[in-house]
C-alpha cells in the first residue's frame, strides 16, 4: 500500500504547500504514483498545479470529506505525468463547522480514503495552517508526518504544541503514526539566524531532519503563479536541484520505513 504523509505545520507561511508540489512533482518523475490531496482551504497547491479554483463542476477535497464523492472521481491530471490532484475550494473553511458535530468528525478523511483502491505510491497531503478539524483529520489518516520548518525567527515556535497533538493523535485516533522526517526551508545561507535554526532544528529532531535543506530561491517562489511545479517552471533552479534531492532522500527513507513495517 502506499505511504500517505500529511505536510503539516500550524506556522503559516512556512513552505508547506511549496514542499507538498514540487515534492509530490519530482516523485512523479521519478515514477511514482502520487496523489497529492489540497486540504487546505487558500487551496495553493491546487492553483500551483494549475488546476483552476472556479471549476465549480469539479469534485474536490470538501465533496471528498462531506459529500463522500470517492477519490477517483475527486483527481484531476496535471502537467506531470504520475501526479493527480484532489483540489482544494474555499468551501474547506465551512467544513471545519461542518464536521463539528459529527460524532467521527476526525476520522472522515481516513473513511474516505479507505475507501480508494487504485494503487499509488504517495498520497501527500498539504494542510491548512492551523490545527483544526481539517488538520486532525490528515492527521488520522496519515502513515506519517512531514515537517517543513522555515529557517527564521521562533522556527521551533509551535512545534512543542505540533508535537503534542501528534502524540495526542498517536494515543487516540492513529496509533501508528509516525514523524517521516522535517525539512529546513527557505533557507538563506549567508545569515547567521539560519544555520543557528539549522543547528537547533537538528538538535530537536536528530535523524528526523533531512539532509537536504531547501534554499531560498526566488524561482520556486515565482512557479506557482505560472500554475507549474519548479520541474516543469525553472528544472535548473537551486530550487529545483533541492527538491530532486529531497525526492531522492524521501524515495530511500520509504525503502526503509517498507522494511520496518514488514
Ligand atoms: N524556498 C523558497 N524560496 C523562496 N520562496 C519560497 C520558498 N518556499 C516557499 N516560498 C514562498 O513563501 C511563501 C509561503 O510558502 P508556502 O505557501 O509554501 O507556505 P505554506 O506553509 O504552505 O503557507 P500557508 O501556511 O499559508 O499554507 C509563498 O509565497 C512561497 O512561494
Ligand atoms: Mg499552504
Amino acid at each position: 500500500m502506499g505511504l500517505i504523509l500529511a505536510v503539516v505545520n500550524q506556522k503559516g507561511g512556512v513552505g508547506k504547500t511549496t514542499t507538498s508540489v514540487n515534492l509530490a512533482a519530482f516523485l512523479g518523475i521519478r515514477g511514482k504514483r502520487v496523489i497529492l490531496v489540497d486540504l487546505d482551504p487558500q487551496a495553493n497547491a491546487s492553483s500551483g498545479l494549475g488546476i483552476d479554483k472556479k471549476q465549480e463542476n469539479t469534485a474536490n477535497t470538501y465533496s471528498l470529506i462531506i459529500d463522500k464523492v470517492p477519490l477517483s472521481d475527486c483527481l484531476q491530471p496535471t502537467l506531470v505525468r504520475n501526479l493527480r490532484v484532489c483540489a482544494g475550494t474555499i468551501d474547506l473553511a465551512g467544513a471545519e463547522i461542518e464536521l463539528a458535530p459529527l460524532p467521527n468528525r476526525e476520522q472522515c478523511l481516513k473513511t474516505a480514503l479507505a475507501g480508494f483502491t487504485e494503487p499509488y505510491d504517495y498520497l501527500i497531503i498539504d494542510c491548512p495552517p492551523s490545527l483544526g478539524l481539517l488538520t486532525l483529520n490528515a492527521l488520522s489518516a496519515a502513515s506519517a508526518l512531514l515537517i517543513p520548518i522555515q529557517t527564521e525567527y521562533y522556527a521551533l515556535e509551535g512545534v512543542t504544541q505540533l508535537m503534542e497533538t501528534y502524540q495526542t493523535v498517536r494515543q487516540t485516533m492513529n496509533p501508528t503514526l509516525e514523524i517521516f522526517g522535517v525539512v529546513l526551508t527557505m533557507f538563506d545561507g549567508r545569515t547567521q539566524l539560519a544555520n543557528q535554526v539549522e543547528q537547533d532544528v537538528r538538535r530537536y529532531f536528530g535523524e528526523k531532519t533531512f539532509k537536504t535543506v531547501i534554499p531560498r530561491n526566488v524561482r520556486l517562489s515565482e512557479a506557482p503563479s505560472y500554475g507549474q511545479p519548479i520541474s516543469v517552471y525553472d528544472r535548473r533552479s537551486k530550487g529545483a536541484e533541492a527538491y530532486l534531492k529531497l525526492s531522492r532522500e524521501v524515495l530511500k527513507r520509504t525503502k526503509l520505513w517498507k522494511e520496518k513495517q514488514a
